[in-house]
């Protein structure tokens, strides 16, 4: 009977690890799915005229993408290698093989989010960032990310 109750409790342990794992898929997916809000809806609309220029808005854009970066970095654990996200895109297993180039993509892309919270000032200015970041978040996601079909 103890035998049986050890081998039970270490089926749950185990089902919550995977669980664990597959919260921190659906962290970074949110996570990405603000990043497109921020910079396609935020600052993209902005820079295509959609909507006025707006300091503050732009500010509090860059500053959740900047924190974002951050949090993202720590979402991308071992464990979840080849672990499905259910949604449009997956990671590429190359991600765990070539690690260190994933999280020089992530320094480039952090870098650039700081270059941007300094220089952004006006509509040229955003203008001229915009287009930057966009190609540190394609740059990453041609290597690294897969669309699902
Ligand atoms: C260093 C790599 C990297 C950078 C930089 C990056 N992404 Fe991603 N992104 C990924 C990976 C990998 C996935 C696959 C998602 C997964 O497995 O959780 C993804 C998924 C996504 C998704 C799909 C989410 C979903 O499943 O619905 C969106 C949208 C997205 N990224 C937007 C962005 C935007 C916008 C930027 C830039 C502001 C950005 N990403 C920067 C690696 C990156």
């Amino acid at each position: 009977m103890k035998r049986i109750l050890l081998v039970v409790g270490m089926l749950a342990i185990g089902l919550g690890a995977v669980s664990a794992q597959q919260d921190v898929v659906a962290q970074r997916q949110k996570l990405m799915k603000d990043n497109g809000k921020n910079l396609g809806g935020v600052l993209g609309g902005m820079v295509k005229g959609e909507k006025p220029y707006d300091q503050a808005a732009v500010d509090a854009a860059l500053t959740q993408l900047d924190q974002s970066a951050r949090t993202l970095t720590t979402l991308f654990p071992d464990s979840t290698k080849g672990l499905k996200t259910g949604g449009d895109y997956d990671s590429s297993p190359k991600i765990w093989e070539n690690r260190s180039d994933f999280d020089a993509h992530f320094a480039s892309y952090s870098k650039a989010i700081g270059e941007a919270k300094t220089s952004v000032k006006d509509l040229a200015t955003l203008k001229a960032a915009v287009p930057v970041l966009g190609k540190q978040c394609s740059g990453c996601h041609e290597t690294y990310r897969l669309k699902n079909t």
